[in-house]
């Protein structure tokens, strides 16, 4: 393991938040993981931190929203991101409900997702969760917040659309993330508001920001590892760059491999076993 790739912990992430009035120079960076083999490639690059989120309820199970990742689901997912990548931070979402139905069930899904492997547990929204927050974090386990655009209330908001963008809701959105740094977050996510509200709420609070459609002035940035790699060119919403062409690239070595096949020029002799 070298310096680089040490794994982070939550004082990292705490250093990494500059002073009042200061720019950050050492954002944090994050990418979604949800496979070993993936995580095994991701262990040994840069990123700072892997967060198992419940995006792969879409991402690999084909669901239409996240309402459809379970305790179980995200153990298993976690379970094999931590086999693959013991030298990264590995956030795990808490999926849809298991922080609504009381403190019991909470922190049992926490203790599963925690002994799966996670290093902290990301929550959805801020609204009657505060208490929760608080125990969970009392309880030793990190706790990274998620606002803006909370996809788990996709049914409850009328679509995965940008959020803050009136005076009232962008006020409130500043407000709940103090509440969410005061109930002890160690971070938080910003999905899906405007930049200039991302800024207000990373100026306004002591905890490091990870945006995702969220501009570029917070603490960090999160994507999603498939659309970073462009494993779906039809998918390009407007805060996303494709840092690679993945579905040509394997697409087109999956049509060589065929072809080879066809024309018998694979396996070769080299290929072979005597
Ligand atoms: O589940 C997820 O992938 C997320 C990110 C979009 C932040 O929560």
């Amino acid at each position: 393991m070298t310096e680089q790739t040490k794994q982070m912990n939550v004082l990292d992430f705490a250093a990494r938040k500059p002073g009042p009035g200061q720019s950050s120079s050492d954002k944090i960076s994050m990418v979604t993981c949800y496979d070993f083999w993936s995580a095994q490639l991701l262990n040994r690059t840069q990123v700072d931190s892997l967060l198992v989120g419940d995006s792969l309820a879409m991402v690999m199970h084909g669901f239409d929203s996240t309402v459809h990742a379970d305790v179980d689901l995200m153990a298993l997912h976690i379970r094999a991101v931590a086999r693959g990548a013991p030298d990264k931070f590995i956030v795990g979402d808490m999926p849809f409900l298991s922080v609504r139905k009381g403190l019991a069930p909470a922190m049992d899904a926490v203790q599963a997702l925690m002994q799966a492997g996670a290093n902290a547990v990301k929550i959805e929204g801020e609204a009657g969760q505060l208490d929760l927050i608080a125990h969970i974090v009392e309880s030793g386990v990190p706790v990274m917040g998620h606002l803006g655009l909370t996809p788990q209330a996709v049914h409850g908001i009328g679509g995965h659309r940008v959020q803050g963008r009136e005076a009232a809701a962008a006020k409130a959105l500043v407000e709940s993330a103090r509440r969410l740094a005061e109930a002890g977050c160690f971070s938080v996510v910003l999905e899906c508001v405007p930049a200039i509200v991302a800024r207000c709420i990373t100026n306004s609070i002591s905890i490091p920001t990870i945006g995702i459609g969220a501009g570029a002035h917070t603490d960090g940035q999160v994507l999603v590892l498939q659309d970073l790699l462009g494993m779906n060119p039809d998918f390009k919403p407007k805060f996303l760059r494709h840092y690679a062409d993945g579905f040509t690239t394997i697409s087109e070595a999956v049509n060589r491999f065929h072809e080879d096949i066809k024309t018998g020029c694979f396996p070769s002799r080299q290929e072979s076993y005597a």
